[in-house]
């Protein structure tokens, strides 16, 4: 049985470079200086769950595809343990879709304008 960390942990690991992809803790430390894409991506996501960052960016990620069969294999090798589902992640360890929130303003913006137009100035 694989060991399992509170999400306080894992933040609290940050500084290690600990990440989270899928159910599973990662700490990637010993490999962060031979990551294709960079030290710093990883390093800047550290102690949050970066699943989406993993499976949409890398050389695929206009395919919408993110890191290659290679990259899920290294990956397998940097498991230290499993997040422990009874413990709740603060506010910044999840991923947020800044591109969701791009959208939802934009379509605020556009309705706002429509009841503008259209509505009120009648
Ligand atoms: C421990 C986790 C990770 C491993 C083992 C890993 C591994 C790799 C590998 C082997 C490649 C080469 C291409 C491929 O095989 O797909 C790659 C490329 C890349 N990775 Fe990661 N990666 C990890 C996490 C991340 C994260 C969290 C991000 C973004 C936040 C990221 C962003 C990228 C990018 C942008 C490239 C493309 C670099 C280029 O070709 O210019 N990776 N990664």
């Amino acid at each position: 049985m694989s060991r399992k960390f509170t999400w306080q942990e894992v933040g609290d690991n940050a500084k290690n470079g600990w990440i989270v992809i899928g159910d599973s803790v990662y700490g990637p430390q010993g490999f962060l200086d031979s990551h294709p894409g960079g030290p710093a991506v990883i390093r800047n996501k550290a102690g949050k769950d970066v699943t989406r960052f993993f499976y949409e960016m890398g050389t695929k990620q206009y395919m919408k595809q993110g890191h290659s069969q290679n990259a899920q294999d290294i990956l397998k090798s940097l498991k230290i343990g499993e997040i422990d589902k009874n413990s709740q992640p603060a506010k910044w360890q999840v991923d947020s879709d800044q591109r969701l929130v791009a959208i939802t303003s934009v379509l605020l913006i556009l309705a706002i304008a429509f009841l503008y137009f259209y509505v009120l100035r009648k």
